[in-house]
């Protein structure tokens, strides 16, 4: 059995934000050994080491930081997931949590309302203008054209975006129905969204670095909090 972690509050009045670097020396063994049947079943689609390492890590991590927030067993957690493949717990429909991965790093995101969290990998070579026709619409790639700095702009509006359609648990399948601004230093960068998402929400939007080359978004439901960083 994996050392047990200290008991950690669940957050009501902001959100953990909890940092993994797959370089780190983890047992993958141990984190394995919490993973459920159908979990090690979908290990068998990874053809590379790499990514299996990252999917056992981040359920294992996944399970072990659940676990001590709700006082559970993480091997019998069981989770459920929405049309679009958003997972979630099936007993405890008020742990809120998202995760992303970007090469050797991952982030889980609790907090006490719906979330969505996206990391990138900003030193990787983009070519920027094929991706921008090809996800955003005219409106928001004029809003990346009016930023100095393009690298930086680029990942800002893709992480928002991003987390903002992992908040909504539409993903990809949203991605006409949002259009975000590249600008910095907005409390909502939403510049205009499909009314399928209600009128009746609000959706907090924070970037944050987890390290400088590694910008990042969460967005949350009707709720403005702030972030406690950690590291795994
Ligand atoms: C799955 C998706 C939600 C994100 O995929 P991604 O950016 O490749 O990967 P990330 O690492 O950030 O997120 C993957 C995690 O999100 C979670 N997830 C899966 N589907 C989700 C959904 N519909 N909503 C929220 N979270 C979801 C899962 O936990 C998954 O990790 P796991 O498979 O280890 O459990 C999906 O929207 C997608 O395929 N996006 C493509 C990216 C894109 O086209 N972006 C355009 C510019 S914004």
């Amino acid at each position: 059995m994996p050392r047990p972690l200290p008991d950690l509050k669940y957050p009501d009045q902001h959100c953990d934000l909890w940092s993994v670097s797959l370089n780190e020396p983890y047992s993958e063994a141990e984190l394995f050994e919490l993973l459920s049947r159908d979990e090690k079943r979908r290990l068998d689609r990874f053809s590379n080491k790499t990514a299996r390492r990252g999917f056992v890590c981040s359920r294992g991590v996944l399970r072990r930081l659940i676990g001590s927030y709700l006082g559970q067993n993480p091997k019998k957690l069981e989770f459920a997931f929405n049309d679009h493949g958003k997972p979630r717990l099936k007993d405890f429909p008020n742990c809120f949590f998202n995760i992303s991965h970007s090469r050797d790093r991952l982030v889980l995101l609790f907090a006490p309302c719906c979330c969505g969290i996206d990391i990138e990998c900003s030193t990787r070579k983009v070519d920027f203008q094929p991706i921008l026709r090809r996800f955003f619409a005219e409106e928001e790639i004029a809003s990346w054209q009016l930023q100095p700095e393009p690298v930086t702009a680029f990942f800002r509006g893709w992480t928002r975006k991003e987390a903002f359609l992992k908040a909504t648990g539409v993903g990809i399948r949203g991605l006409n129905k949002v259009r975000i601004s590249f600008a910095p230093e907005l409390a909502e960068p939403v510049i205009w969204l499909d009314q399928s998402f209600g009128l009746n929400d609000r959706w907090f939007f924070e970037d944050f670095f987890i390290e400088p080359s590694y910008p990042g978004c969460i967005v949350l439901q009707n709720k403005q909090l702030p972030i406690h960083f950690h590291s795994f």
